[in-house]
C-alpha cells in the first residue's frame, strides 16, 4: 500500500503454533528509503479485535506521518477484513490524540492501558471502522 509520503511494509511474527497474532507495519519514507513510523498490531486480546500503536522518529516528528501511517494502516486492516481497529493512548497524549481524531478514529472512553512493560497508564480510546 503506498501512502502520499510513505510506503507500508508489513512484518508479522510467527507464534509457535504458527499463526501471527503480533506484527509491525513499517513506514518508508519515499523521497529517503528511511523508515520513518513504526505501527505494532496485534489480535491478541479477542478474535478479530485488533489493536495498534505508533512510534514515529524522533527526527521525523511534527511532518505529519503519523497520520499519514495510520491512515495506511486502517486501511490496510479493513482491506483484509478486520471491521474494527482499536488504538490507546495516555490521557495527555496530545499529539497522538490529534492523529488519532485526525486519522479517522472515533473517541470511545477513557480506561487503563496496560503497556507491553507491565505499566498502566490511564488512557483515551478509539475505534476505527471498515466503511
Ligand atoms: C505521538 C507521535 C506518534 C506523533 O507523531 P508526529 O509525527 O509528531 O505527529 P504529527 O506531526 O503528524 O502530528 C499529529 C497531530 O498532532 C498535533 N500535535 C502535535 N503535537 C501536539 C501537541 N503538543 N499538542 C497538541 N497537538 C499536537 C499536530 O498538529 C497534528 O495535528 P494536525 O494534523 O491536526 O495538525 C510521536 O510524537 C511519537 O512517536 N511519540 C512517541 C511515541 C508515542 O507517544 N506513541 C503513541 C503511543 S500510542
Amino acid at each position: 500500500m503506498v501512502a502520499n509520503h510513505a510506503q507500508l511494509v508489513a512484518t508479522m511474527t510467527r507464534s509457535a503454533s504458527g499463526i501471527g497474532r503480533r506484527g509491525q507495519l513499517v513506514a518508508v519514507e519515499a523521497a529517503t528509503g528511511e523508515p520513518v513510523a513504526f505501527v505494532p498490531v496485534s489480535n491478541v486480546t479477542a478474535p478479530g479485535s485488533w489493536n495498534v500503536g505508533l512510534w514515529v522518529t524522533p527526527a521525523k516528528r511534527g511532518k505529519g506521518f503519523s497520520v499519514e501511517a495510520l491512515r495506511g494502516v486502517m486501511e490496510l486492516l479493513h482491506e483484509v477484513g478486520v471491521e474494527v481497529a482499536h488504538l490507546g493512548t495516555a490521557v495527555d497524549n496530545e499529539a497522538m490524540k490529534a492523529a488519532a481524531v485526525r486519522s479517522g478514529c472515533t473517541f470511545d472512553e477513557v480506561r487503563p492501558h496496560k503497556l507491553p512493560n507491565g505499566t498502566t497508564v490511564m488512557s483515551n480510546w478509539y475505534s476505527h471502522r471498515a466503511e
